[in-house]
């Protein structure tokens, strides 16, 4: 597993010495976001000297960072929902995990050439946990508070009050960042994934389950997995959904990532999970590598989002796939005429990918106190509406 060497390893193998040893979702929140050497918090490790996301000596692209085509697209589906909401006076544009700031950048130039009318009643908030990307963000979007653009950033949605906000709450790629506990079916029920020591070397063990919550989630969902598979379960998404669902009053929530329904994420495809770990563009499912210096990543489970978020006042208004939701939002427009070669075109051809981005990416949209019955960004959709339903 890990090179004992690891400052970072040392300190999580004390750390279990002393208390024990820590679910994988423990284990990937410290590996993350631990204040010192957390991959997050640090911005890709502590010798890093580039950016992770996007460009030269970087872990992974997403899709802000590859062009403006996903801020422009938004933006349109921004101005239907603002119609929707009859164009308050203050329409607020929450991002959550906004990386280096490039979607919202973007997103505000796009308002200013294309909804003049939307811009000067935006109130942009980031809710941004780790300070290495704030301190980017506050630089990619200095022009515009400079400006005088309403911008603010928090580190949690804790800091928003209750049911304060009209307009969209917005992320990309966030929840798949989200700490996941591992589950494996066994003859005799569910297991749980620890991570343990060995001297100064990280090992894995099957347990118990740490909390009757990972039953309960597969149970609401009505996954029966079967023995033998391995999958991941995000209760950190569980609670961020409901938290989003406690400040928004009115309007929309579009959630961005990589994933699936509850079905789809346990298929036989996946019966080893989907946790990955990405550094320098190489793909690995050893997560005790590198640790703190390589991203770590799981898929969302949409059902659960939807499911959670019914429960807690969010009517979902639909499920689509990148690719349908920026050809429903004009992307053919925003090509239009260029050259086969130039940057758009190739991005363009990237984002809609039918083996790749296109459709492993996913759009949730779930709505509170807004009269849809859809929305545009819907007008294709390769699912069908019962898809995210469960039984009960
Ligand atoms: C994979 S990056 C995606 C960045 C950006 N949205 C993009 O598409 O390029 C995940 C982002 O979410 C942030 N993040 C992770 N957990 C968070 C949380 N609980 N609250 C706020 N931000 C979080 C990370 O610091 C990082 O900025």
């Amino acid at each position: 597993m890990e090179a004992p060497d690891s400052p970072f390893v040392k300190q999580m193998t004390t750390l279990i010495r002393e208390n024990g040893p820590l679910t994988f979702a423990r284990f990937m929140e410290l590996a993350l976001y631990d204040d010192e050497h957390g991959y997050y918090m640090t911005g890709g490790g502590p010798s890093r000297e580039t950016s992770p996301i996007g460009g030269e000596g970087s872990d992974f692209f997403t899709a802000p960072c590859l062009s403006p085509i996903l801020a422009k697209c938004l933006v349109r589906q921004l101005a239907e929902i603002d119609e929707r909401l009859g164009h308050p006076p203050v329409f607020h544009l929450v991002e959550m995990g906004p990386g280096e700031g490039t979607l919202l950048r973007d997103m505000l130039q796009e308002c200013q050439e294309q909804q003049p009318s939307l811009l000067p009643r935006l109130a942009c908030i980031l809710v941004e946990r780790s300070p290495a990307f704030r301190r980017q963000q506050q630089a990619n979007l200095a022009a515009w508070k400079e400006q005088g653009e309403k911008i603010r950033w928090v580190d949690d949605l804790e800091a928003i009050s209750d049911a304060s906000l009209t307009g969209t709450l917005l992320s990309n790629e966030l929840v798949d960042a989200f700490p996941v506990h591992r589950v494996r079916m066994g003859q005799d029920g569910l297991r749980e994934l620890y991570v343990t020591s060995r001297g100064h070397a990280l090992q894995e063990r099957w347990g118990e389950p740490s909390t009757p919550e990972l039953s309960s989630f597969l149970s609401e969902l009505d996954v029966e997995l079967p023995v033998g598979f391995t999958t991941e379960i995000s209760l950190e998404a569980v609670k961020w959904i409901k938290q989003v669902a406690r400040v928004l009053d009115r309007g929309v929530v579009i959630t961005i990532d990589y994933g699936h329904t509850a079905r789809d994420y346990v298929a036989p495809e996946r019966k080893n999970g989907t946790l990955m770990a990405y550094y320098r563009h190489t793909v690995s499912t050893n997560p005790y590598q590198r640790v703190g210096e390589q991203d770590l990543t799981a898929h969302v489970n949409f059902s659960s989002l939807a499911h959670t978020g019914e429960q807690v006042g969010l009517t979902t208004t639909g499920l689509t796939n990148l690719q349908h939701f920026l050809m429903s939002l004009g992307i053919d427009e925003l090509v239009r005429g260029c050259d086969q070669e130039s940057t758009v075109v190739q991005a363009a051809a990237q984002l809609l990918r039918p083996h790749g981005m296109g459709t492993t990416f996913k759009i949730l949209m779930q709505h509170r106190g807004i009269v849809v019955s859809t929305l545009r960004g819907l007008r294709h959709r390769p699912f069908f509406d019962s898809v995210l339903a469960t039984v009960h």
